[in-house]
């Protein structure tokens, strides 16, 4: 794993942006694997900004993203959705066509997972997976426990994750109680990881990554076997994270 330390969100968001920018640059057919919430809003941004300066260009590019709620329409403004539009997908040249979700609307639950891993088995996977970290080490909304081997399923969320989220809803009782997320073999299966943790709350699950095993208990441990991530944390992220003279310690 490559670990890259920065300062602050804003030099995180930066870096991870520059990043994604490298791979569409290589790359213009690109499938980016994207993810939802608080740390990826920054870079985000950067994309938008930098599209409109260097006119660097989406319309080949392709996107998965790892998950939407169960209940919400495509334009409820809490749904991942609405979140990929407003963030990204309205301010680029992306054919929204070329954009997918999963339908948390769909009558069949069951069927729209396996739409969705049909449609990932199809586009051939992401070629970069970016990712952010929950406060207990879910990716995607793969809660602890979540097999290694899963494929896109429908999780019931943990007391700790709708809380975390209720800051977007008018009251807890508004969060959804299940989403559909792509499984952690799909997520490990992207030839690229780019994964983002910024701030102290992401610490203990940065500090159980780094230094502990990899154990189904904690999800994004999985991507320590992964030949090709790269984490971009800040200081705050990795304050709990044991270092000898610039090295991480064990992992
Ligand atoms: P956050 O969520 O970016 O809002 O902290 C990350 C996650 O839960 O995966």
């Amino acid at each position: 794993m490559k670990i890259i330390e920065v300062l602050s969100y804003e030099e995180m968001s930066t870096k991870a942006a520059n990043f994604i920018i490298q791979q569409i640059n290589q790359d213009p057919s690109s499938v980016l694997g994207l993810a939802t919430g608080e740390t990826t809003l920054g870079l985000y941004k950067k994309l938008v900004q930098d599209h409109y300066l260097n006119n660097t260009s989406y319309q080949n590019i392709r996107t998965l993203n790892l998950d939407e709620y169960v209940g919400l329409a495509e334009n409820d403004p809490q749904s991942y959705r609405t979140y990929m539009n407003n963030q990204l997908f309205n301010h680029v040249d992306l054919p929204i066509q070329q954009t997918h979700l999963p339908d948390g609307m769909a009558k069949n639950l069951v069927e729209e997972c396996l739409r969705y891993d049909e449609l990932i088995y199809n586009i051939g996977g992401a070629d970069i997976q970016l990712l952010g970290i929950g406060q207990n080490g879910h990716i995607g909304f793969n809660e602890p426990g979540t097999s290694f081997q899963s494929n896109t399923h429908v999780v019931e969320l943990m007391d700790s994750t709708r809380k975390a989220n209720a800051r977007y809803f008018s009251s807890i009782n508004d969060v959804p109680t299940h989403a559909i997320t792509m499984g952690i073999q799909s997520i490990f299966n992207s030839k690229k990881i780019l994964l983002l943790a910024s701030g102290h709350k992401k610490a203990n699950a940065i500090e159980r990554l780094l230094n502990g095993k990899v154990n189904e208990d904690l999800p994004v441990s999985i991507l320590k076997n992964h030949e090709d991530i790269t984490l971009i944390a800040d200081r705050e992220a990795l304050s709990l994270t044991k270092k000898n003279d610039g090295i991480y310690s064990t992992y």
